[in-house]
């Protein structure tokens, strides 16, 4: 009989259902932990940290060292993307990212992407220093954020409350900003593949701002650059799991999961566990989706929520985790707590 893969998140992303569900938590590494905050203090700016292959290896397996979490995901940025086809980016404390914004077609024409790959070189370093570090049980998780992500905020020229300036170039002139798409499709290909070169073993594809768009925007930036990143990334590595994380989906995670085809599926807290389970799981390995705020607040809300989350959706092929990132607001002892939890079997839940 031919043996599947042996560690147990990729068994969950192969389509297994568990005893117990693997688990990791988006942005495990951060500010929550005094651990992280001693390395970044270290580091002149938080590029600089993403492209020091010691340092950033070191914060990819902090909290692993911590919570023995079964994925270790990649310690980087989605927006090194822009930073390596050249467009000027700044971490500015307490302001979150800062980026010269491209506004027009003109914009990117100053972009080269022929410079992702080399100029991303200390990522692929890192990977191959966690890979070497990792216990045979962990899984090494790489990323990319998903082309309408990465373009929200290279437009925007960092963080928005209301995406003004990505839509209006997108709905006004839509052959010019699909170029931008295009250009950013292709370049998260090479990235993401230099990426599982290094020895990543699952990828996941951040877009944070996917339930921002109404349905035919959404099938044109969401749907179809994914859709196009997952078959190019499955023809030449079709063994490797890929997870899609398009927040905010609502209804239309279901198409994204089946015009997509990716393998595992990141809810955000708002979608329904029984949603997940009838309609979801059936298609894709699920992930997710606990509310971050429990984790701050811990105690009995926590335990209760977990509970119920595994009870709803570990009856199939499940990988735990947050529905969004660990605030930086959350107390270390609550992870603590909830991989206590999630060590117990399933059964006992
Ligand atoms: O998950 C991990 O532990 C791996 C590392 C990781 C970071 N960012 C480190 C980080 C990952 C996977 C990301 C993804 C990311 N980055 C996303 C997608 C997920 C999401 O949160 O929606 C987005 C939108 C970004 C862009 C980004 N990076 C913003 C808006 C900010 C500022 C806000 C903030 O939380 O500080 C960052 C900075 C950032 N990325 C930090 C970390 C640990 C904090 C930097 C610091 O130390 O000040």
């Amino acid at each position: 009989m031919p043996s599947g893969p042996a560690k147990p998140l990729l068994r969950a992303l192969a389509g297994e259902t568990q005893l117990r569900p693997p688990w990791w938590l988006m942005r495990q590494a951060g500010r929550y932990l005094p651990e992280y905050r001693a390395v970044r203090a270290k580091a002149r700016d938080f590029v600089e940290l993403c492209l020091t292959p010691t340092l950033a290896a070191e914060l990819t397996l902090q909290p692993v060292r911590r919570y023995h979490m079964d994925g270790a995901i990649l310690f980087s940025d989605i927006l090194m993307l822009p930073h390596a086809l050249g467009q000027k980016l700044t971490f500015r404390e307490g302001e979150g990212p800062v980026l010269e914004p491209i506004e027009d077609s003109s914009g990117i024409a100053q972009l080269d992407p022929g410079q992702v790959v080399p100029r991303l070189g200390p990522v692929f370093e890192t990977i191959d220093r966690v890979a070497a570090a990792l216990g045979p049980q962990t899984t090494l998780i790489g990323f990319a954020g998903a082309p309408w992500t990465v373009a929200t905020y290279m437009v925007e020229g960092g963080s928005s409350k209301d995406f003004r300036r990505v839509k209006t170039w997108a709905y006004s002139d839509v052959a010019g900003f699909d170029e931008l798409i295009g250009l950013l499709s292709e370049s998260t290909i090479g990235f993401l593949a230099a990426q599982i070169d290094a020895g990543a073993e699952i990828v996941q594809l951040f877009d944070s701002w996917a339930g921002i768009l109404p349905e035919p925007a959404f099938e044109r930036w969401v749907i179809e650059p994914t859709r196009v990143i997952v078959a190019a990334l499955k023809r030449r590595f079709p063994n490797h799991p890929i997870v899609g994380f398009p927040r905010g989906a609502s209804v239309l995670y279901e198409r994204y999961i089946t015009e997509t085809r990716v393998d595992g599926i990141g809810l955000d807290p708002m979608v329904p566990a029984g949603h997940a389970r009838e309609r979801l799981q059936p298609l894709a390995t699920v992930q997710g989706n606990l509310d971050p705020v429990l984790l701050i607040t811990g105690g009995s809300s926590l335990e209760t929520a977990v509970r119920e989350l595994c009870q709803a959706l570990g009856g199939g092929p499940f990988v735990f985790n947050l529905g969004h990132g660990v605030l930086p607001e959350t107390p270390p002892e609550n992870v603590e707590a909830l991989a206590r939890l999630l060590a117990e079997p399933m059964a006992a839940q």
